[in-house]
Formats: structure tokens, sequence, C-alpha cells
């Protein structure tokens, strides 16, 4: 005799974090703040700023312009990603270890993506940089992509693992490094079998969607970020890794906000902005792939564990419920489209 068990209809999680976002600066804190902050207890936030954040100081300031947006009833302990360059010196490195509001240092090939202009030119120039990283237990962040014009953008990923990721992973064993927004069986395998200390973040529209979603019946500029998404069988290696229990990989939503004007244009910006529904996007991607009772590990336990940090001790609830994404936000004068604008979710977080 089968006995069936009746799908729950509400969940009760250990607050998440997200190890992975981008909050910008100025006038757009009043909206990102609240978004990122109604679910998530902690955020790494990427230093990707005109001019880039590429010191204590720097981060100090502009954390303390987060703080200053957050509104009084919520709670929010943003760790900051410091810009690394060429540049970076073994003085930063000591600082940033000393400050337990500094997470590590993001990697960002020059050219790769948004604001990387100021990113590295020459991975294997940073060889003593990593060395002193290593040494005073700071963290590596990368945005694994290499960004020769004769690299096919959809093997990009995979060169940089092969190219400079193994070598470094080698060479630093005890380095920690995570893999932000993988988006390829490659990297996740990589991972997967690299040391303890190697790690990736995986985004919600990585596991939800794959390049079909960008380009069959037109181009979906809002589906549009980088790595760009991949071809389905990589989306299947990444739903995978997510669901799979493995702590080497947990929640970074990635999420990005450009204008409307500069995502709707004949060249738009990379970056999908899903903070407004982010737990309830990876809630919808597990509940379908069976595996609701693996969210919890890698939205609120993994992260906090690879990075050495308490896990949250508060909780969200999340309720069956099927509701529609905002098709629009505004904040100021301005909108943004957010990531799966309009469409049906399964899930939501309740709100007390
Ligand atoms: O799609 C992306 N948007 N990928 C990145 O790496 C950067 C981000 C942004 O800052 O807009
Ligand atoms: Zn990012």
């Amino acid at each position: 005799m089968s006995v069936s068990t009746p799908s729950p209809t509400s969940l009760t999680i250990t607050r998440p974090d997200d190890w992975h976002v981008h909050l910008r600066d100025g006038d757009m804190l009043g909206m990102t703040v609240p978004a990122t902050a109604r679910t998530f207890h902690r955020a790494v936030v990427m230093p990707n700023l005109v001019p880039p954040v590429t010191n204590v100081e720097l981060a100090a300031q502009y954390r303390q312009r987060i703080m200053s947006a957050l509104p009084s009833d919520m709670t929010f302990d943003p760790r900051m990603a410091l810009y690394l360059t060429q540049d970076t010196t073994a003085e930063t490195v000591m600082a940033a270890a000393q400050d337990e509001t500094v997470i590590g240092f993001k990697l960002y090939p020059a050219g790769a993506t948004t604001n990387s202009a100021a990113g590295v030119r020459s991975v294997e120039g940073m060889a003593a940089t990593l060395e002193v990283m290593q040494e005073h237990g700071v963290p590596l962040l990368v945005h694994g992509e290499v960004t020769e014009p004769e690299i096919d953008i959809f093997d990009r990923e995979k060169v940089f693992i092969d190219r400079y990721l193994v070598p470094i992973t080698e060479q630093f064993p005890r380095l920690k490094v995570v893999l932000e927004h993988i988006t390829t069986k490659d990297a996740a395998d990589f991972v997967a079998a690299a040391h303890d200390q190697v790690a990736a973040t995986i985004t919600p529209q990585h596991i939800l969607m794959n390049r079909n979603d960008l380009l069959v019946g037109g181009v979906y500029v809002h589906n549009y970020c980088l790595p760009v998404l991949k071809r389905r069988t990589h989306q299947e290696a990444l739903q995978k890794a997510a669901t799979s229990g493995s702590p080497k990989f947990f929640l970074g939503t990635d999420s990005a906000p450009h204008v409307r004007e500069k995502k709707e244009t004949a060249c738009g910006c990379a970056g999908c902005f899903s903070a407004f529904t982010a737990i309830e996007l990876y809630a919808q991607a597990f509940a379908e792939l069976d595996a609701l009772d693996k969210l919890e590990g890698f939205a609120s336990h993994f992260g906090a564990d690879f990075y050495d940090l308490p896990r949250n001790t508060d909780t969200i609830t999340l309720q069956k419920y099927t509701w529609n994404a905002p098709e629009l936000v505004h904040h100021g004068d301005q909108s943004w489209v957010p990531y799966w604008a309009g469409r049906e979710l399964m899930w939501q977080q309740q709100t007390l």
C-alpha cells in the first residue's frame, strides 16, 4: 500500500543570507536595502561601484550609507566585498583581515562585466597577493570568466576555471575561494571535486532558466546577466548541485538592478534584479525539483558555515500561495523591470 503525504503548504526555515548582491549606491539604497533585508539577515555586498570599493575605509563609508537606508524596523548585517585590483597591497589585505564587516576580495577580470574596468588584468600577477590572503584567512570571491575577444562567451567560465582556478586552488590549498554565480556543469564539477575551501554561489535565474529563455522567440533582455545563461544540460547540473545537500553550494542572488532604460535598449546592461522575490524564486525552483527539504541548507546554513560565521537564529516562513511577481518597481522618478516580472510564483514569504 502506498501512502501519499500531502504536500506542505507552509515552510519555516532559518533566516537566509544572500552571499552575493548588488545594492548600488545613493538614492537606490532606499529601494535595494529594504528589498534584501526583508528576507536576508546578512548579505555580501558587491564592490563594483564607480569608483570601486577597494579598501576598508571606502567599505566602511559604503556600509554606513547602506545602514542609513535601512528602515528602523528591520535588521541587516551587510558584509563588504573589497574590489581586488592589480595594485591591492599586503597592507590592504591585512586591514581587511582585521575588519569583521569585510568578507573578502572580489576578483573581477578587467572588462568581464559591469564596472569591471579597474579589475585584475593579469591573474598570474596576483600570486603574491593571494599568498597574503591565504596567510591571513581572507577569502577570494571570483567572477570566473576570461575576457579575450576570441574566446566564445559560452566558454568563458570553463576556460577561466582551467586556466586560473585549477592552478590557484592547487597552489593555495588553504585559501577560501568562492566561484560566484556558477553557470556550467564544468563549474559545478570543478567545485565539487576541489578541496573543501572551495565553494560556489548559485543564482535563481541560473537554476530556473537556460539560454532558450534569453533567445527563443525574441531577445529577453531582463533575463540577460553575466555569466550569460547556458544550455539546458548546464542548467540541470546547477539544479542538481543546488539541491544536492552539498555544503559547497549556497545562495547568492546576484540581484543586479539596472534602470529600465538601460535594459530595454540596443545594448542592454547585464543583470537580473531579483531582490524583491529572491527567496520565492528559489522556493519555486526547489519545489519544482521536489527538493524543498534542501532549501534551508542551501539558503541558510552552508554559506555561514563556509565563512565560519554563526548560523542565524531567527526564521522566516513561506506560504504556498499563488501570486504574481511585480511588473515594474519604482523608486524616486525611476523604474526597474524586475526579474520574473509579472510571472506566477507559488510561494510567498510571510510578512509579520
Ligand atoms: O549580470 C551581472 N550584473 N553580472 C555581473 O557580474 C555584474 C552585475 C552588475 O553589477 O550589474
Ligand atoms: Zn554580481
